[in-house]
């Protein structure tokens, strides 16, 4: 009998980090991992609340997976992430259906209660009732796909001690603990030998980190990190500006596995707002930060964070915001309306009017965005290798895929199976049209290791003729 799982992720790379740890954790227990709802015994919504939506979604899904225990009420749903932990005393009042709860420091104790649970689900009794609720569904947000392998989030801190006044994180994950650094290498070891071409370091503020028992700091991490045999790419995610430092960006540009991208994020280009967000850095110092980056790194992708509407933000303060973007020429930025959220300082102070902040986030977009696609359209005509992701969602007959410097990019798949290209992940497309969102192209050659050339793709027409007989 087979028991299964689905996990459905929110929110960052840590969530994602986490999922993955659950998922194995569950693989081992017995579970199969499922990416139907309707298909599992056992329901994980993994959440955030570091913005309003990613909460209301959350809740969303809750509601939404009743009806699921109501036709099989041998299911379990489970909530863990930042909203268990936040919400963890309310969340029987606000949904009494949900079975457990575990916070963010309680991913372990989860992992032991799903093998706890592994023998008590009996599957044919209620396999009728399932199908009957087949109409509900929705995937798993990429827990376990024929490509999911591929990329493989690494945690090497948990937590953030820098309790900018807008940010839920240090309440609902607690201040930085930093993992040993022998545990972080074993781990990237071991996503290498399960096929991982690339790595992603995450932590919140991974440029933070600090070995427990040496003090090795974070570009010591990336050295060693970078030596493992195997390794294809690595990349990292998040830094904070505060902690960028000349030996970082020189190491950074001295490796030559590292992608060519860096996520720095600045939140705002006024230097009260700065300060009242306890950014602990002023607009000055970013850019003298940008430069030394530019410096070590020249040719990257540099991409941040804003946030539009926060507290106290006049139109003066929200044009700096433009005007850095302008300056600086972000490749990409994740961009904000501010979102009140309980227990932090900003939200008990006077908030803008509303609809003010979501008016500056259109503002912002065009101006981001009117960035981007020259730097898209550049690309036009270059042969540009990266690592696929699966079919795109806009249309299956295309791969999607992504550049070193983290460029989304889709071309035909020339009749092949989108399994195929997880056995050989690494393509080679050339740029025809550059947009917005990315570029599209088509596909030259493909290989298994991103070290070796590029091989053409086998003809179509095997294909077919296979599939006749
Ligand atoms: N550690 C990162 C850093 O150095 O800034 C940020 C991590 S935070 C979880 C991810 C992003 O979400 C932030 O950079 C910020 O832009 C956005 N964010 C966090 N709290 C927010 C809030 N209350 N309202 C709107 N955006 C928020
Ligand atoms: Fe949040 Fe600021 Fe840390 S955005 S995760 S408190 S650096």
């Amino acid at each position: 009998m087979t028991a299964g799982i689905y996990i459905e992720t929110f929110g960052c790379q840590m969530n994602e980090a986490d999922s993955r740890y659950l998922a194995d954790r569950a693989e081992a227990a017995g579970y199969t991992i499922v990416d139907e709802p309707r298909a599992a015994n056992v329901l994980v919504l993994n959440t955030c609340t570091v913005r309003d939506n990613a909460e209301r979604r959350a809740y969303g899904r809750m509601q939404h997976f009743r009806a699921l225990k109501v036709a099989d009420p041998t299911v379990k749903l489970v909530v863990c992430g930042c909203l268990a932990e936040q919400d963890r005393d309310r969340m029987q009042t606000i949904a009494p259906h949900v079975d457990a709860v575990f916070g963010t420091s309680e991913l372990a104790r989860l992992g032991d209660a799903l093998a706890a649970w592994r023998d008590g689900f009996d599957d044919a009794e209620y396999a009728q009732e399932r199908a009957l609720v087949a109409a509900l569904g929705g995937r798993a947000d990429g827990v376990q796909d024929a490509f999911s392998h591929l990329r493989s989030f690494v945690t090497v801190q948990r937590g953030c001690s820098y309790y900018c006044t807008f940010c839920i994180v240090p309440h609902v994950r607690g201040r930085f603990d930093h993992r040993p650094m022998a545990d972080v290498l074993a781990e990237v070891r071991a996503a290498i030998g399960a096929g991982a071409r690339e790595i992603t370091l995450v932590g919140q503020t991974v440029n933070a980190y600090k070995e427990p028992s040496s003090g090795a700091d974070f570009a010591d991490l990336l050295e060693e990190v970078a030596t493992l045999d195997g390794l294809e790419r690595l990349t990292f995610v998040t830094s904070h500006p505060k902690d960028y430092t000349e030996k970082l960006a020189r190491t950074m540009g001295s490796l030559e596995k590292l992608n060519p991208r860096f996520h720095l994020p600045v939140q705002s280009g006024s230097d009260p707002v700065l300060r009242r967000m306890n950014r602990k850095y002023t607009v000055g110092q970013y850019l003298e930060k940008v430069a030394t980056f530019r410096e070590y790194c020249p040719d990257w992708a540099l991409t941040t964070d804003l946030i539009t509407g926060f507290p106290g933000e006049t139109e003066d303060d929200f044009e700096l915001t433009l005007d850095l973007c302008r300056r600086v020429g972000f490749a990409q930025a994740f961009m904000f309306v501010y979102s009140p959220r309980r227990g932090t300082p900003a939200a008990r102070w006077e908030q803008v009017p509303a609809g003010v902040g979501a008016e500056r986030l259109r503002r912002l977009i065009a101006v981001v965005d009117g960035g981007m696609r020259p730097l898209h359209e550049r690309k036009i005509g270059t042969t540009v290798r990266c690592l696929v992701q699966g079919p795109s969602r806009k249309d299956p007959a295309k791969i999607a895929a992504k550049t070193l410097d983290n460029v989304t990019v889709v071309a035909p798949m020339d009749g092949l199976p989108a399994d195929r290209f997880a056995g050989s992940p690494w393509i080679d497309v050339v740029v025809e049209r550059g947009f917005v969102w990315g570029c599209e192209g088509r596909i030259s050659s493909w290989s298994p290791r991103f070290a070796d050339a590029g091989e053409p793709l086998p003809a179509e027409r095997s294909y077919d003729l296979v599939s006749l007989f």
